[in-house]
């Protein structure tokens, strides 16, 4: 993710999330690292993650509401992990609303598992998260 994609991406993040990251937050470094993906010249979707020694926490993920269901969730999760597997990441977590069918499929289907609840993690509205993890010794896709 450029300095330039950030218009796109702050209109996908208003899209799709009830308490947006206002543009501060992906302009900071703090995050760590973060991948856009595009249909032709225009961008769909983004992922961002943070990371620690040998763990990854994914902090963001979404796709272009006009795009969805069309694998790119899938595309950027699946290169994200294996860019980070091949790196020597084995241990990934993540939150996501209880109520998040659509990420809570994407992400099982990746092998992720529930290991955790946080109470009303989310607000707007007020929500529980599960926190899921995958561990992964070689190749996981
Ligand atoms: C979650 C999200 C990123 C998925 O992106 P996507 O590009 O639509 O997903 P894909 O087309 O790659 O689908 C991959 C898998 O996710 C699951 N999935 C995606 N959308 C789904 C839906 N509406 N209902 C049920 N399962 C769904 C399916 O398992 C799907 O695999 P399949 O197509 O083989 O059935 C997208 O719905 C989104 O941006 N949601 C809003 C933001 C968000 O919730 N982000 C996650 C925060 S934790």
């Amino acid at each position: 993710m450029r300095q330039d994609d950030l218009p796109a991406v702050l209109q996908i993040e208003k899209q799709v999330f009830s308490s947006p990251w206002p543009e501060d937050a992906f302009s900071s470094s703090d995050f760590g690292e973060s991948w856009v993906i595009c249909e032709d010249a225009t961008l769909v979707g983004y992922i961002m993650y943070h990371n620690v020694i040998d763990e990854s926490v994914i902090i963001n993920l979404a796709v272009d509401p006009a795009y969805q269901r069309k694998g790119y969730g899938k595309e950027l999760l699946k290169n994200t992990l294996h860019q980070l597997t091949d790196r020597g990441f084995t241990h990934f977590f993540l939150d996501v609303r209880v109520s998040n069918l659509a990420a809570l499929a994407l992400y099982e289907g990746f092998g992720f598992q529930r290991v955790g609840l946080r109470k009303g993690y989310y607000t707007l509205p007020d929500e529980d998260a599960y926190v899921m993890a995958m561990i992964v010794k070689r190749e996981v896709i």
